[in-house]
């Protein structure tokens, strides 16, 4: 956030907490527009209003949500702040420090358990200071391949396990006159692939060095040189019409055979299952070659405003216990894409991608290997984030080579902190 916006929404914050909600009603502002994200929100709607609260939807289209934080930024220097926001990790931190704007939900918290059964990973960002501000509900990664299956049978491709087959394979699927790799350029959907080149160039503690504790020798190095160059190989398989094209419309491309592969985070399964299709059978779903071990994580959190009257605070709180139950994160999260928020739920519904999300999120817990994502907020703050956003972009539309854009980025994060 830059310093003008927080000298605005300081002034603006003395009257935005009285919340612009009515009794048993919930104002929602979140980015979920998409085929595969409206079914998943429909869930949360459908659930909130067998419980008689009413859903007020404030819907920012733009995946990755930049839009929808800028819409927030204006209604709450506009003292209207809606109930409830979708919101990514160090957006949350942020927010928390703009003073006593949010509610409390430790009283939910507490009986849902949620102290136990949260994992530490996302209560650093729901529960920042003594106090829990958010309800996170669930976790998406970022390392994913989503593939074409008839595709990739009738090319004779077979799943890549490194990165010069994944390389390989690409070429083929291009060769054969196919979209090698659908892509929307927007520099959120760069950064979320640059998640995966750091780690392929480097590893999880080169990832951890660069991208989370902004090591400027990490950020300059020979291993940052390769991570941009991989992202260069990769911008030789999209197609001519890449630039601005939305995310989902790229998910579309492999649903439909047009294109063979995608990298994007889990939230694409949502789409491919919204059109009918099945995992194993119709598309493949796996670790971006030469990320295994590794999960690059983003946590959706519905951050709550402090409501002044009493029964709009009852229907946020009901929204907040709502998201935490079991139930609900079983029925949310397998047609997200996504995986559960809590540890306690069983994998027994979800199909064999959100299985293996499952299994990955917790080996990676063990091994240390669960690295906040880049691309989605969650690895350093916004102002960071977005300074890195310009180089890779930049980079991908060919202003700079690999060299030229470690230098960048060494200069970029330097001048965002
Ligand atoms: C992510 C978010 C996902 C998905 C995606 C595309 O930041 O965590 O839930 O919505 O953006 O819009």
């Amino acid at each position: 956030m830059r310093v003008l916006d927080r000298l605005m929404m300081s002034a603006a914050l003395a009257v935005a907490s009285a919340g612009a909600a009515s009794a048993a009603e919930v104002e929602v502002l979140h980015w979920w527009t998409s085929g595969g994200e409206a079914a998943a929100l429909n869930v949360l709607k459908q659930d909130l209003e067998g419980q008689g609260i009413t859903w007020r939807d404030m819907p920012v289209a733009g995946g990755g949500g930049e839009a929808a934080m800028t819409a927030l930024r204006a209604r709450v220097t506009a003292g209207d702040a809606p109930t409830a926001v979708q919101v990514l990790g160090f957006d949350l931190l942020d927010w928390t420090e703009q003073g006593d704007v949010l509610a409390n939900l430790d009283e939910v918290a507490t009986a849902g358990n949620w102290n136990a059964v949260i994992p530490a990973a996302l209560q650093r960002f729901s529960k920042p200071g003594d106090h829990w501000v958010a309800a996170p509900v669930n976790v998406h990664s970022t390392n994913w391949v989503w593939a074409n299956k008839a595709v990739l049978d009738e090319l004779g491709i077979s799943q890549p396990t490194n990165w010069d087959e994944f390389i390989a394979a690409l070429q083929k699927a291009k060769d054969a006159g196919k979209v090698a790799l659908a892509h929307g350029g927007q520099p959120w959907q760069e950064a979320t692939i640059f998640d995966s080149a750091v780690l392929a160039s480097g590893g999880p503690e080169f990832y951890q060095k660069s991208m989370i504790d902004l090591d400027p020798e990490a950020l300059g190095s020979e291993q940052m040189v390769a991570a941009f160059d991989k992202m260069e190989q990769l911008r030789g398989f999209v197609d001519d019409n890449f630039s601005g094209r939305d995310w989902n419309l790229a998910s579309a491309m492999v649903i439909n055979g047009e294109a063979a592969f995608q990298i994007m985070g889990d939230w694409a399964k949502g789409e491919f299952l919204n059109a009918g299709k099945v995992p194993g059978t119709d598309f493949l779903c796996f670790r971006v070659p030469g990320t295994e071990g590794t999960v690059t994580f983003n946590s959706d959190q519905f951050m709550m405003f402090r409501q002044d009257d009493p029964e709009a605070t009852k229907a946020q709180m009901a929204m907040a216990a709502a998201i935490e139950s079991p139930e609900f994160q079983v029925a949310f999260n397998t047609v997200k894409g996504s995986v559960p928020a809590r540890t306690d739920v069983p994998d027994t519904e979800f199909d064999d991608c959100g299985k293996k999300g499952m299994a990955d999120l917790k080996a990676a817990s063990e091994a240390g290997t669960l690295l906040g994502s880049m691309g989605h907020g969650h690895a350093n703050p916004a102002a960071v984030k977005n300074a890195m956003y310009d180089v890779i972009t930049a980079h991908f539309n060919g202003e700079y080579d690999s060299q030229q854009a470690a230098e960048e980025l060494v200069n970029a994060v330097e001048g965002a902190q």
